[in-house]
This record gives C-alpha cells, sequence and structure tokens, in this order.
C-alpha cells in the first residue's frame, strides 16, 4: 500500500512516521507547500511529490493533513485521480459530505479525529466512513493505522463529543499533571522531580486501570483506607465539584466545536 500524505506539519509528520512503520518508509510519500517542512520531511527520509498531481497519481490511499481552511483546494487539485483509492482526512469540524461534495458519492473516503498523542503512535483516533471501501482495503487501513494508536469506530454525530474528550483531552490531562507537579513543589520537592513523579502516577494508573480494568471510582475506594488520608483528599475534591466541574468543561469544548462548524 502506498500513502500520500498531504501536509508535513504537526500532525501530517507523526503520521507518516507512524506509518512507515507498517508500509515502509519507501512506500510514503509527502507533499507539503511550505519549504523548511518539506526539507523536514526529506530530512526524515522520505519522498516529496513536485505536486498533488503526482502524488494523487502514486498513492493508494491519501491521508489529507492540511488545516480546514486547505482542504477543499486540496481536494480540487486530487479529485482527477482519486477513482478508486482510499481519501482519507483528519482535517477538525469537516463532515464526509463536505468531501462527497467536491469527488462525488462514489468516492472512498475515511473521515478520523486524532489527538496530539499520534506524536509518541499513542494516538487516541476516531474513525468513521462513507461505507464505500472494500472490506479488504479497510482491513488493510485499519491494520496501518493501528501504529498510529488505538482506533475507535464512532458514529459522524458522535465527532465533535469525541474531539472534546480526546481531542483536548491532552490539554485538560496537562493542565492536571501541572497542576499536581505544582502541588509537589509546595511540598517542598523541585519542579523537575515533582513533574516527574506526576507523570509517573498518572501513567501508572492509567496502565493499571488497562489492564486490571474495572471501574476507577471501585480504584479510588481500594486505596481509600477508612478515616485515611487518601479519604481526605477526595473529600476535599468532591466537595470543591471536581468530577461536576470536569464533566461541564468537556460539554463547554464540545458545545465550541458545534458552535466553530457552524
Ligand atoms: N494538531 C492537533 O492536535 C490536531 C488534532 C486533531 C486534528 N487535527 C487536524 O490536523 C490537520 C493538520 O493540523 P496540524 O496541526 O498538523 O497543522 P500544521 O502543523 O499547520 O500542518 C499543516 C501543513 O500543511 C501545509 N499546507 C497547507 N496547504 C497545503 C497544501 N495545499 N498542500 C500541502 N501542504 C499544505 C501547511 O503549510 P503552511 O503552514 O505554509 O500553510 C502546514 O505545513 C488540521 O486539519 C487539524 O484540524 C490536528
Amino acid at each position: 500500500m502506498r500513502i500520500g500524505v498531504i501536509g508535513y506539519g504537526n500532525m501530517g509528520s507523526a503520521f507518516a512516521r507512524a506509518l512507515a512503520e507498517a508500509v515502509g518508509r519507501e512506500n510514503i510519500l509527502v507533499y507539503e507547500v511550505n519549504e523548511e517542512r518539506k526539507e523536514k520531511a526529506i530530512g526524515d527520509g522520505f519522498a516529496v511529490a513536485q505536486d498533488l498531481y503526482f502524488l494523487s497519481k502514486n498513492s493508494d490511499v491519501i491521508l489529507i493533513a492540511v488545516k480546514p481552511k486547505d482542504v477543499k483546494g486540496v481536494l480540487e487539485d486530487i479529485k482527477e485521480n482519486v477513482g478508486g483509492k482510499v481519501v482519507v482526512s483528519i482535517a477538525a469540524g469537516l463532515e464526509l459530505s463536505t468531501y462527497e461534495e467536491v469527488l462525488g458519492k462514489e468516492a472512498k473516503l475515511v473521515r478520523l479525529m486524532p489527538n496530539i498523542n499520534v506524536l509518541v503512535k499513542k494516538g487516541t483516533i476516531a474513525l468513521t466512513h462513507n461505507g464505500n471501501l472494500t472490506e479488504e482495503e479497510f482491513e488493510e487501513l485499519l491494520k496501518a493505522l493501528s501504529r498510529c494508536g488505538s482506533i475507535y469506530a464512532v458514529p459522524e454525530p458522535l465527532f465533535d463529543s469525541f474531539t472534546a474528550l480526546a481531542g483536548s483531552g491532552p490539554a485538560f490531562v496537562f493542565h492536571f499533571i501541572d497542576a499536581l507537579a505544582l502541588a509537589g513543589v509546595r511540598e517542598g520537592f523541585g519542579y523537575e522531580e515533582s513533574l516527574k513523579i506526576a507523570v509517573d502516577t498518572v501513567l501508572g494508573s492509567a496502565e493499571l486501570l488497562k489492564e486490571l480494568g474495572g471501574n476507577p471510582n471501585e480504584w479510588s475506594v481500594r486505596v481509600s483506607s477508612p478515616g485515611g488520608t487518601t479519604i481526605e483528599g477526595l473529600s476535599y475534591l468532591e466537595r470543591k465539584g471536581f468530577k461536576g466541574t470536569v464533566i461541564r468543561c468537556i460539554e463547554k469544548t464540545s458545545e465550541k466545536a458545534r458552535k466553530l462548524k457552524g
């Protein structure tokens, strides 16, 4: 499978590097308008196409990783060559119908919503498609995409909610980690050490949940001895409306995602 990556920015470059592990670096072709990023792609060992015509002609799968405002222009440039090929887009807020308007209803379309964790091949990625891919194409694509992180089949109406939860989610987790690290400083640790402790605590707790399963609430109860220190802290969080605040935060974020789409 040859994959053409359009846009070698934050996300395009992360996808290209992860996908290269699945299909081989030699099967990835990049197109990028920005000279500096074009050089970066070459430096990373990827072949760079001179134009979108060449890229679309020579790819089986085309991954669109440009900003949403640039997508329509890209579609106009590739539409001649996409017949029978799979077009995958990671642009936020653009629905499959937008792509069908330019490429036609018979186009093989996949829409993804990744998060920044694709940078370390641990992305949380929503996927929807318009039903035109063959089972074989779909399976091959899924196999390659799994190198970028975990893939969730999400119906398109839930994409804005997924964007809030997993797309913006890392920012909220970073915020929580920073708060823990600052708390450590207040207790007497240096920030660097405190940050490492906070990251390990969050990572280890997430891995425990993933490996051993169960409800996070049950695990909170398990680590809280009666009348002990942990329940003291948990009670304070609950009194301050911690869970309600997080739930409202996701609600506000997904409302904003819907509003931006218009
Ligand atoms: N960053 C995230 O965490 C995140 C998460 C989910 C989804 N997304 C989606 O991912 C997409 C890319 O985001 P990003 O953060 O990676 O953007 P980015 O870093 O700005 O990368 C986009 C790159 O594409 C280039 N470009 C613009 N028009 C082009 C064209 N016609 N052909 C080829 N390259 C072109 C841009 O060059 P110029 O800068 O010169 O225009 C830029 O280098 C967006 O649609 C965004 O909604 C991003």
